[in-house]
């Protein structure tokens, strides 16, 4: 017998059952619901509206399905729909016509979107741990790397000689932004729902600020209706981890060019690198690549998020139920992701001769040698289509700029002079650039100090 069966003359089709059942995915909010429905029933005794005693047994017995559960010793069925009436049935099978009185001024709807924003402000807590635990690895890395040189690429052409801590800690930012984004979301799930029925709220004297303050919720939703069918926020979260793993693909991109042979900036850990079955020559860098490929399935559940919730008329709809999987299978894969990466990065080895060697190679001094020239007086126009020329000289003869001879330079214009080989040295080329900001070491020490209080700041 269905909980809600009274107006029913059948039972359920056993595939309408099957269909229906959320049971499969939301029983991972069993801790949520329980909690939520203690607060509830605690709250329903304090306002007389059931009396003490019911409520207390209520409350026992909730946290006494909730050992059980813990401990395995529960098992859910699909005829029960989902986690919150698999929750009441064992309730009422426990402790009969009180338990019955749990659904008082109470209706799924407010149920679930309060149960979904306690498990996303967890999950939301779970994940900044994890970002925080790769912004100190990124730390350590860029403080280990202020001086090693490598060449900064636009259009994946070498540009402008840069140091590795500059480059990572450009990583360090964009995960900063994405621990800002998760905080933002946070504030936005941590408002509770409870007392709003199913769509029109409900006429019992229900306490919700009492709830509220019960579950640590910092205050309540304004509108019954709202409240019921906002999934606002898991859209939030579904969209602040696409874009935390738009940045983990970046750099999980760069990582895997880095340890072509034909880059060898990096080597990857053997215990983060897998081999081929064919090839025994190959070290692959699976994890990177994996990281790469999981973020289709992180957009693809934000697009579904979207899709779901697009044209949906208020209050509440079943199709809201479609929200679970989509949101779980980002967290779920975000969560296997951030660990991974974050060590196989921390074990990777730097092969700085490499880096120091291609940013030797590519002209990346050329922007130097012209700003040599401006600082002569030569006009910064005049000054490039000079270096240009250079350079293609420089190609033809299969040499590096500061290859070139004096004399050669002074073919090309008078103003050269001895100083200038001192000008385009690739340490040159970065202490010089030394606005906030900059690659040069003292600004990217100032970006780290910053960025150490920022994660300080993100003790949790
Ligand atoms: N399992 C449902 C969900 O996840 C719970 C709410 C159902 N409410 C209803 N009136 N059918 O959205």
């Amino acid at each position: 017998m269905k909980l809600w069966g009274g107006r029913f003359q059948k039972n359920t089709d056993k595939f309408v059952d099957d269909f229906n059942s959320s049971i499969r995915f939301d029983s991972r909010m069993y801790r949520q619901d329980i909690m939520g429905s203690i607060a509830h029933a605690k709250m329903l005794g304090e306002c007389g509206i059931i009396s003490r005693e019911e409520s207390a047994l209520i409350q026992k017995t909730l946290h006494e399905i909730l050992s059980d559960i813990e401990n395995g010793l529960v098992e859910f069925e699909i005829d029960a729909e989902d986690i919150h009436m698999n929750i009441e049935k064992i309730l009422i099978s426990r402790i009969g016509d009180v338990g019955k009185k749990l659904h008082t001024g109470r209706s799924r709807n407010d149920q679930v979107a309060l149960d979904i924003r306690m498990y996303l402000k967890d999950e939301i807590i779970n994940i900044k741990r994890l970002l925080v635990n790769l912004l100190s690895v990124i730390l350590g890395i860029a403080e280990e790397n202020l001086s090693t040189i490598l060449p900064g690429y636009t259009h994946l052409q070498r540009a402008q000689p840069v140091t590795l801590a500059h480059h990572v800690m450009a990583y360090f930012q964009m995960f900063r932004r994405d621990i800002e984004r998760l905080d933002d979301c946070y504030k936005r799930t941590n408002v509770m729902p409870l007392g709003s029925g199913a769509l029109a709220g409900t006429t019992y004297p229900l306490d919700r600020h009492l709830v509220a303050k019960e579950l640590g919720f910092p205050s309540i939703t304004e509108n019954s209706m709202d409240a019921v069918s906002d999934r606002d926020f898991v859209i939030e979260l579904a969209s602040a981890l696409s874009i935390l793993m738009m940045h983990l693909s970046r750099i999980s991109e760069e990582l895997i060019i880095w340890s072509s042979h034909e880059f060898s900036f990096i080597e990857m850990d053997d215990a983060f690198s897998t081999g081929s079955s064919i090839m025994p020559q190959k070290k692959n860098p699976d994890v990177a690549e994996l990281v790469r490929g999981k973020t289709g399935r992180v957009y693809g559940n934000l697009i579904t998020l979207l899709t779901v919730m697009k044209s949906l008329p208020l209050a509440y709809n079943k199709d809201m139920q479609e929200d679970k999987e989509a949101i779980f299978d980002s967290i779920d894969t975000v969560k296997m992701c951030l660990p991974v990466f974050t060590k196989m990065v921390e074990t990777m080895k730097i092969n700085r001769e490499k880096m120091y060697k291609a940013a030797q190679g590519g002209f990346t001094n050329a922007t130097d040698l012209a700003d040599y020239m401006v600082k002569k007086g030569i006009p910064f126009r005049d000054a490039h289509e000079i270096t240009g020329k250079i350079v293609l000289y420089c190609i033809e003869k299969n040499k590096a700029i500061d290859e070139l001879t004096l004399e050669e330079f002074k073919s090309f214009s008078e103003i050269f002079e001895e100083d200038m080989y001192e000008e385009i040295k690739l340490e040159k080329c970065i202490s010089g650039r030394n606005l906030p900001g900059g690659p040069s070491v003292g600004s990217v020490k100032a970006a780290i100090e910053n960025g150490k209080k920022f994660v300080s700041s993100c003790e949790i």
